[in-house]
Formats: structure tokens, C-alpha cells, sequence
């Protein structure tokens, strides 16, 4: 199962909404069919979206050329320059999503002096890259955080939250990714999943990866995860992440915040598992993240039942921050970002690019 793949100038996104129950792919041959699947989570997870955008982004450069044939190159930048702005709103709290879009912006103004039909095939040629470095990143990443972990010289017993695993990314995920490089190693003994709510991604999504790759794991509700800590032996705490400030607050999923604090309280390492494309080094903490709140509904209901009054006044928000002091490390593809304060960040990123 592709979480996304690139097929004859068409996008097709495994829709993340309708697993564990069906598998079925969600064809995109617009940039705005991109956004939609995006804004209503049929590809999600912040490496994951990234990529889907970038692929958005070929789709509207390709769009460009066939409606409107005679554009020059500067026009055509303006085009896409403006179609760039409105796929970023499809979700706010991911920087991969911004990032890519960027990424793919800047280089295409590079090439202003050259055809349009050339700058659209360059950022087809680029947006295929985004996805194959993901593979890559994810692999590094895996390793050094493994690597991190067998420092603890036993068979591990891990906590996650939400799915940072194969169907938020292009390979084999962040914290997922470093789960499977420690399961290689024989050195796992169980993971227990945070079922996630409200859209139960842990439950749905998690449970049915790293089943399918035999490794074992355990499903738990949200509420158990103290108790699971204080009885069950957990080693350490992998999450994964949507946006990192400059001082090592990191945004991920509802959630992720609390379990922070609990495992601060019962002693266990709290580690994140992220590509460097997760920082945002231009937020100086965690208060300047941008947090997404999202329907009423998703609370109010569970898988379409409805489990309180349809007036019930709700607070949705999708994600939460986790202070960088509640952080032991971060894992990178580039290496780990111990005590992930502004200082260690900045020496990190000055070493590494
Ligand atoms: O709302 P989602 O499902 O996109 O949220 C996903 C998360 O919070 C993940 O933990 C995060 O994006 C990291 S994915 C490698």
C-alpha cells in the first residue's frame, strides 16, 4: 500500500479517511482536488502532505499550460506563484506543506528566462525528487534514532501517539520508521498506541502498519496512557511532528502535549522523530504556531455516530505544543538533537547546512 504515488500526470492518494476498513485510492488531476484531499485528511501527516502538495503544485503548472497556452514565463510565475498561496490553505499547522510549496516556488522563478513548458517539467522533475528524498530521510532518520535508543541496553517497550508510520510520509516513517529500525534489531518488545482522538488515527492507521509488519503492538485509548506508563514498563516516548520552532517547541497531534507531561512525571525519555523540512526556524517558540481547529463534528461524533447533542458547544483543535524542555532529543536524518533548545538547534542547523 502507497500512502501516494505519481501515475501519468495524475496524483493518487490512499484516502487515510475510510482505513482500516477500505482501501481504495482517490484519484487527483487538479491541484484543487490535491487541496481537498489535504483539508479533509485522506493524505495527512506533515511529510506526507508535503509531498501531496508538491505534486498539487505540478498539477496546476500543468493545468496552466493547457488552458492558457501563450502565457510568457513571467506570467506563468504569477500564475503559480498565487496558486502556491491558496494550496498552503488546505491545513495550517504542517510547515512541510508551506515548505514544499516554497521549494518548488523558488525554483521555479530560477528559471524564468527559460519556455514555460520547460520550468513545468522541472518542477515535475523536483517534485519527484521531494518524494524519493523522503524515502531517504526517513531511513537516515530511523537509524540514528535507533541508534539513540539502543543505548538503552534492553528490549524496549515504546509509547506513541497519533501515526507518524509509513501513511504520513513516503517511506516508513518518522517515529514509526524508528519503531521498525529497532523491531530489525530484535530490540522491541511491544509498542502501546494512543488510539488518538477524535479521528483515531493511532487506532485506524498504526495498529494496521505496524501489524501488518508483525510487530507488536497494543491498542490503548487516550486515558489509559498514564496508567500504561505507571504499570507497564514503557522505555520511551517516539512521536512524531508537524511544525518545530527555533527553540525546540514542537507542534504535533492533540494529545501529544499530554503525554509529554506524563511522561515527565513517571521519568521516561520523550523523543521526536522529524526531518529538518519540520523546522520552522522562523518562529522563535511554540506560541507563534499556527494551530489548526477543525469541525465540530469530528468531536461530536465518532466515525459518523454521534456520541453528543448535534448543539453541543466544541473545542477541536488538531494539534498541541510540546514545551522543548519536556523534549530529550529530536531525530533527524542529519543526526539527534540533544536537549533541543534554541542553543543546540542553531549550532545543529550551522553545522548541517
Ligand atoms: O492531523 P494529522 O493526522 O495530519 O496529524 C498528524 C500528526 O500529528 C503526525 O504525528 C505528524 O504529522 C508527524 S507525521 C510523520
Amino acid at each position: 500500500m502507497d500512502t501516494l504515488y505519481w501515475q501519468k500526470g495524475s496524483l493518487q492518494v490512499l484516502d487515510q479517511t475510510v482505513l482500516p476498513e477500505k482501501e481504495v485510492y482517490r484519484t487527483c488531476t487538479a491541484w484543487q482536488e490535491v487541496r481537498d484531499a489535504i483539508a479533509v485528511l485522506a493524505v495527512r501527516g506533515a511529510p506526507a502532505i508535503g509531498v501531496a502538495a508538491a505534486y498539487g503544485m505540478v498539477l496546476a503548472g500543468k493545468a496552466l499550460v493547457r488552458e492558457r497556452p501563450s502565457l510568457t514565463a513571467a506570467e506563468f510565475l504569477q500564475a503559480f506563484h498565487a496558486v502556491g498561496k491558496q494550496l498552503e490553505q488546505a491545513r495550517p499547522t504542517a510547515v512541510n506543506l508551506h515548505w514544499a510549496i516554497a521549494r518548488l516556488v523558488s525554483m521555479a522563478d530560477t528559471l524564468s528566462a527559460q519556455p514555460v513548458s520547460c520550468i513545468v517539467a522541472a518542477i515535475e522533475t523536483e517534485a519527484c525528487r521531494i518524494q524519493a528524498e523522503d524515502l531517504e530521510i526517513n531511513r537516515a532518520m530511523s537509524r540514528f534514532g535507533a541508534e539513540e535508543l539502543l543505548k538503552q541496553d534492553k528490549p524496549l517497550t515504546i509509547l506513541t501517539h497519533c501515526n507518524a508510520g509509513a501513511l504520513a510520509t513516503a517511506g516508513i516513517g518518522t517515529a514509526l520508521g524508528v519503531i521498525r529500525a529497532l523491531h530489525a534489531k530484535g530490540r522491541l518488545l511491544r509498542v502501546y498506541a494512543d488510539e488518538t482522538r477524535p479521528l483515531l488515527q493511532g487506532a485506524r492507521l498504526t495498529v494496521t502498519e505496524l501489524m501488518a509488519d508483525h510487530i507488536p503492538v497494543t491498542l490503548i485509548t487516550d486515558n489509559m496512557a498514564a496508567w500504561v506508563m505507571k504499570t507497564k514498563g514503557v522505555d520511551a516516548v517516539i512521536v512524531g511532528a508537524d511544525r518545530i520552532a527555533a527553540n525546540g517547541d514542537t507542534a504535533n497531534k492533540i494529545g501529544t502535549y499530554g503525554v509529554s507531561i506524563l511522561a515527565k512525571e513517571h521519568g521516561i525519555p520523550f523523543y521526536v522523530a522529524a526531518p529538518l523540512s519540520t523546522f520552522d526556524l522562523t518562529l522563535a517558540s511554540g506560541a507563534d504556531i499556527p494551530i489548526e481547529e477543525r469541525n465540530a463534528d469530528e468531536v461530536r461524533t465518532v466515525r459518523g455516530t454521534p456520541i453528543a447533542l448535534p448543539a453541543t458547544a466544541v473545542f477541536n483543535p488538531a494539534f498541541d505544543v510540546t514545551p522543548h524542555t519536556h523534549i530529550q532529543a529530536v531525530f533527524t536524518e542529519k543526526g539527534v538533537i540533544r536537549t533541543p533548545d534554541t542553543a543546540h538547534i542553531d549550532s545543529f542547523f550551522r553545522s548541517h547546512h
